[in-house]
């Protein structure tokens, strides 16, 4: 565990398709990791800013990209305790692998779906595909209106169980 209690580590949420879960993802996780008692920056890096968005930051005066592109200061703006935004809305890519594939809005109860998971869980064993899958919630999408984490709003919905089962689940495997 100790690597992860004494260095930074930068966990890249990437899949080349959108409305798949990403930003969910990265909020979500972020806040359930920042609930633990690590120390969180989220940095969005979406062209859409949906990250910012869905946290309440609208038009931030300084941007990710001011950083990247001069020598500003990157804009941390704090969320909540332990949490905390880096704003973005340039396109940019990341081209750095994650630690694993993450199943999200899942529905077991759809054969395709059971199907599809299976043939991720063998076909993909050369990559690691995290046993936590993340089930389709509407809680999930109704948090993000209401511009809150899905812990704020509703911490005993399907979602904030699997994402405080994928923080635990990362924790336990990278904690190294
Ligand atoms: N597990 C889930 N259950 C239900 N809705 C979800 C779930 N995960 C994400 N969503 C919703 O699906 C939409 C796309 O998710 P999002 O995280 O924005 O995808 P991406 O960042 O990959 O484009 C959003 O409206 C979000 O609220
Ligand atoms: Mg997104």
């Amino acid at each position: 565990m100790e690597g992860l209690y004494t260095k930074a580590r930068v966990i890249a949420v990437i899949n080349h398709k959108g409305g798949v879960g990403k930003t969910t993802t990265t909020s979500s996780l972020g806040a359930a990791l920042a609930s633990r008692g690590f120390r969180v920056l989220l940095v969005d890096l979406d062209p859409q800013s949906n990250l910012s968005q869905i946290l309440g930051v609208e038009q931030p005066e300084s941007q990710v990209a001011h950083a990247l592109l001069t020598d500003a200061p990157l804009p941390v703006i704090n969320v909540s305790e332990n949490l905390s935004l880096a704003p973005s809305d340039l396109e940019l890519a990341d081209a750095e692998m994650i630690d694993g594939i993450i199943l999200t809005r899942v529905d077991r109860r759809l054969v395709i779906h059971k199907e599809i998971i299976q043939t991720v869980r063998q076909d993909l064993s050369d990559f690691r595909v995290l046993n936590t899958e993340i089930r389709l919630n509407a809680a999930l999408k109704e948090s993000q209106y209401a511009q809150k984490d899905i812990f704020q709003y509703s911490n005993s919905s399907p979602g904030a169980q699997d994402y405080k089962q994928l923080a635990s689940e990362y924790v336990t495997h990278f904690g190294n």
